[in-house]
């Protein structure tokens, strides 16, 4: 199927590595131009290197900006639309807050992992509406994509800040969509189960240091989990988030995908 993504601009934050990675690498592979965000100047530089290399003639510039600071993200955002003209996409995501139970954390604990998770995902969202509307009434094509995570519909017991703030994410996801449709702008969110990233590594650490197994054990558990017995591999969450911001994807809004290889039990 033809994305019809060639020529369209996207911008996706928390993408020096990982699933932002992933994505942006799935939307260049379909010409899409992409800018793409992290904290680390250095970090995000490289990563689109790797993606240039990787995928001939890809226009992919990279941003440092920490989507927690709503200066830096205007910033981000303007410099996007300075370099290609407009803005049709945006996926919205960052890293995820630390692991431990409900009763584990400080109000400043939880402050953070909202400002991290949840505002991060507002303010990403609000600076780059007006743009997305112009896109939407220029191009008729614009698009919202948040990552959150599985634990946002079926939470996991020792991820308390995350499990918290990614349903307010799918809250805020559902207004949105309800907000922005009229415009023909469409949102929606994808909801990864456990996927071979970085962030997957230190999770399985620090569950490690609990009960003393090997990574591989606690990767081997996890796999086990859900329908089809593995991890996932972050390409296949590109591919699937390609698809949700893509042309043909234009009746698809106010959902939250599972992307988890089955990791969700419930019927709806
Ligand atoms: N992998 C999984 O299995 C899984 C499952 C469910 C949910 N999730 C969630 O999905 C999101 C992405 O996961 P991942 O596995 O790709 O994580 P990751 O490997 O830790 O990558 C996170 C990315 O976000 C960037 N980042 C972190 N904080 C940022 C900030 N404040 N501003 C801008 N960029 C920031 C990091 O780059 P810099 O360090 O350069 O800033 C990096 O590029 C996370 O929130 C994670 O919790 C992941």
């Amino acid at each position: 199927m033809d994305l019809q993504l060639s020529g369209t601009v996207a911008f996706v934050a928390g993408a020096s590595k990982g699933l932002g990675y992933a994505a942006a690498h799935a939307i260049a592979r379909e010409k899409g131009h992409v800018v793409i965000c992290s904290r680390s100047k250095e970090n995000i530089k490289a990563a689109s290197a790797r993606i240039r290399e990787d995928v001939e003639g890809a226009k992919v510039e990279g941003l440092a900006c920490d989507v927690t600071d709503a200066g830096e993200v205007a910033d981000a955002v303007r410099q996007t639309v300075d370099r290609f003209g407009k803005l049709n996409i945006l996926i919205t995501n960052a890293g995820g807050p630390p692991s431990g139970a409900a009763t584990d954390f400080s109000r400043e604990d939880w402050q953070k992992a909202f400002e991290l998770n949840l505002l991060s995902t507002i303010t990403l969202c609000e600076e780059a509406t007006p743009h997305l509307r112009k896109a939407a009434a220029e191009d008729g094509f614009a698009r919202i994509l948040m990552i959150t995570s599985a634990a946002a519909k079926e939470p996991i017991p020792r991820l308390a800040l995350s499990n918290t703030a990614r349903a307010g994410v799918l809250g805020y996801m559902k207004s949105l969509a309800h907000a922005l449709g009229p415009d023909g702008i469409t949102v929606n969110s994808i909801l990864p189960g456990y996927t071979k990233t970085e962030r997957l590594e230190q999770l399985a650490d620090a569950s490690r240091k609990e009960d003393e197994r090997s990574r591989e054990q606690v990767f081997d558990a996890w796999a086990e989990n859900n329908m089809l017995k593995r991890i996932g591999d972050p390409a296949e969450f590109g591919a699937a988030a390609a698809f949700l911001v893509s042309k043909p994807a234009a009746y698809i809004t106010g959902v939250a995908l599972a992307v988890d290889g089955g990791r969700t039990r419930h019927l709806l």
